[in-house]
């Protein structure tokens, strides 16, 4: 193999050759420019619909190997972080870069505690929301609200005041996700415990029956969301982190990139998809409807949710933690009905040349609402849920992209198909 880490390109409209670098096994799509047709050409462009081939940033934050299956967080595999740490230990990890020591961690755990209450009026404009409100949409209208709470947000260049808005983000995400639920079911909110676990002290927002029953979250449950949350806490440059990161981009402050990131995550093909994978399964309805909602996906009328990836070309490695999960799960709540149909769904289409030809393999959200559901909450909470635990991941992404002196404000270009100059008559 040659020494020299170029690429050479001949432009065959003009016999030129151009010699362009390659670094960390990418050209800059800058030195394509240079590729001209005339001094005043603009030079070419990279197309790349959906970024299918192109890295928006450097990052240390998360490692995907989508052909092997394999997911590390600052270089530890998911399984060892999913087996023997906690949410929080890997909040730290995630945007700090290291393990926090024990003081770091119980520093940490005070310092985002003591933010787990909202401001008052936040209750108020909750109550604004129609009964029937989706949470996800009320967590992405309280995530942009909370910037008008905290103006000192916008010093982003201050890490004193980036470290508070972590704290209060990674504090107040459980409480306003636990609004937003109560609301949906008109109970009165429950104030956080600080007493409790970040995940028991979510449970009991959630579940207590009412502000003056005592109410004792299941260890086996909260030790399942935990690990749920750590699966669900980073992904790369997914859509929602890349929301995270455009809109940091222009130096808005992260309440308001926090907003754009759940609005993105808010979709079906991308965070949407748990609540999407219930709703598929109760459709299907039972093991011997599968093959005729299988014919359905063949001719590409309806997709198979919680299936396919646009980096895992293999089986999500979070998705085979979840599926063992489940079955802890299961036997604290009982079986969900609809885990055998998905059971089978998965045996056939992982037999199936549809899916095979085109690796479209199981991902995390195909077992992960089966367990929330079996948990209580309903289809339209699981993206809030999956919205708490990438906090983390927004966060981490969104402050290494301050620090990055290559950043710059995300401004695409495009390729214009529109009509020629014209006037009005
Ligand atoms: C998440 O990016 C991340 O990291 C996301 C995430 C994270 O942690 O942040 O991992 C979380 O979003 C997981 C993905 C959840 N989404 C779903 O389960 C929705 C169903 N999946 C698809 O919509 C799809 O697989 C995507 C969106 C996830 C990926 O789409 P790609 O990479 O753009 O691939 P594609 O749409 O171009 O599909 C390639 C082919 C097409 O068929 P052909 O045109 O070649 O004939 O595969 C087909 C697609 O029609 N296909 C599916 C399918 N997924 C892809 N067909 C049926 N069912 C599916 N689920």
């Amino acid at each position: 193999m040659s020494e020299k880490n170029t690429l050479t390109i001949i432009d065959n409209r003009t016999g030129k050759q151009y010699e362009i670098p390659i670094q960390n096994g990418a050209i800059r799509a800058i030195d394509l420019r240079q590729i001209k047709l005339s001094q005043d050409d603009f030079g070419l462009l990279s197309y790349d619909p959906g970024f299918e081939n192109t890295a928006s940033c450097k990052s240390s934050i998360t490692f995907i190997d989508g052909e092997k299956g394999i997911l590390r967080y600052r270089g530890y595999p998911i399984e060892e972080l999913a087996q023997k740490s906690t949410y929080l230990e890997v909040a730290y990890l995630l945007i700090y870069g290291e393990m926090p020591s024990k003081a770091q961690l119980q520093e940490w755990i005070r310092n985002i505690t003591l933010h787990t209450m909202v401001h008052e009026n936040i209750k108020k404009f909750m109550d604004g929301f129609h009964h029937d409100a989706h949470p996800m949409g009320m967590l992405v209208g309280t995530l942009g609200a909370l910037s008008t709470f905290y103006p000192d947000a916008k010093d982003i260049f201050d890490m004193q005041s980036r470290t508070k808005q972590i704290y209060r983000l990674l504090g107040k995400m459980p409480t306003m996700a636990a609004l937003a639920y109560r609301h949906s079911l008109g109970m009165p909110y429950i104030y956080p415990d600080n007493d409790l676990s970040y995940t028991e002290n979510f449970l009991n927002m959630l579940f207590k029956p009412s502000p003056s029953t005592k109410y004792d979250p299941d260890p086996v449950l909260s030790k399942a969301l935990d690990v749920l949350f750590i699966l669900h806490a980073d992904h790369e440059q997914n859509c929602s982190t890349n929301a995270m990161r455009s809109v940091g981009s222009s130096y808005a402050d992260p309440y308001s990139c926090a907003a754009a990131a759940a609005a993105a995550l808010y979709g079906p093909l991308h965070g949407g998809a748990n609540e999407a994978v219930v709703r598929m399964l109760k459709e299907i309805g039972s093991v011997d409807r599968i093959s005729e909602y299988l014919e359905q996906v063949h001719a590409h009328k309806k997709l198979l949710y919680g299936f396919g990836h646009r980096i895992y070309k293999n089986y999500d490695p979070r998705a085979r933690i979840i599926k063992e999960l489940a079955y802890k799960v299961f036997e604290v709540t009982g079986k969900n009905p609809l885990l055998d149909i998905a059971l089978e769904l998965e045996r056939i289409a992982l037999s199936d040349e549809y899916f095979l030809s085109r690796k479209l393999y199981p991902n995390v959200d195909f077992y992960s609402g089966l367990i929330y559901q079996a948990m209580g909450f309903p289809a339209s909470m699981f993206t809030v849920l999956f919205s708490v635990a990438r906090m983390a991941g927004w966060l981490a992404q969104w402050q290494e992209e301050i620090l990055d002196k290559e950043q710059g404000i995300a401004r695409p270009r495009q390729i214009y198909i529109g009509p020629a100059t014209r006037s009005l008559q």
